[in-house]
């Protein structure tokens, strides 16, 4: 009795996440963590801009947002793959991340004005969309951080190492 309730809540789990695991696939990126090699050059990155509250768009396990979190860094996580989010909040609770903000939500619904920096690891198809709106919502200067995958339109103020491109919002 025991292993069959054990076995259905892993298949749940397991239909959960891949359900969600497509469902970003055809519309923005699946989740691919970035690697602490990148994440130590996004924060070098950052650290020379005056950045106070940092928004993860698609923050998968928040490894990205623990980190900044760990920097000194207010961090809102968006992402909307449930298990992930459980995994987050797991994280959250046992590291007591006061400073890490998690929303299960689909980031395009999101409107992003109050935050002065931006961490976003996505499939170019998506990119250019967020680069609209992120540039109309989030204040002039706010500093994007994408990771492998550019804005087509727009010119990075730095190119570093590990694909890491910076961005500052002229409006
Ligand atoms: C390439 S992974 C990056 C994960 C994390 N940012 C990192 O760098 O380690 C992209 C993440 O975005 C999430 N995602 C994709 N589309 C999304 C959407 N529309 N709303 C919220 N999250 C989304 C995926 O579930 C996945 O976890």
């Amino acid at each position: 009795m025991i292993e069959l309730l054990a076995l259905s809540v892993i298949m749940i789990i397991y239909v959960v996440y891949f359900y969600y695991w497509f469902k970003a696939f055809r519309i923005s990126a699946p989740y691919y963590p970035t690697s602490a090699k990148t994440i130590k050059t996004a924060i070098r990155e950052l650290k020379k801009h005056k950045v106070k509250h940092i928004v993860e768009l698609g923050a998968g396990d928040g490894r990205v947002a623990f980190a900044l979190a760990r920097e000194g860094y207010e961090v809102t996580a968006i992402e909307f793959n449930p298990i992930l989010v459980l995994i987050m909040r797991v994280r959250k609770w046992f590291g007591r991340y006061k400073k890490v903000h998690i929303i299960r939500q689909d980031f395009l619904k999101l409107n992003y004005k109050e935050y002065d920096g931006a961490f976003i690891y996505l499939y170019p198809k998506v990119m250019d969309q967020l680069a609209k709106k992120l540039t109309q919502e989030m204040p002039k200067n706010a500093v994007f951080i994408a990771n492998t995958f550019m804005f087509h339109d727009k010119k990075p103020v730095v190119v570093s190492e590990n694909k890491i491109y910076v961005y500052l919002n002229e409006k």
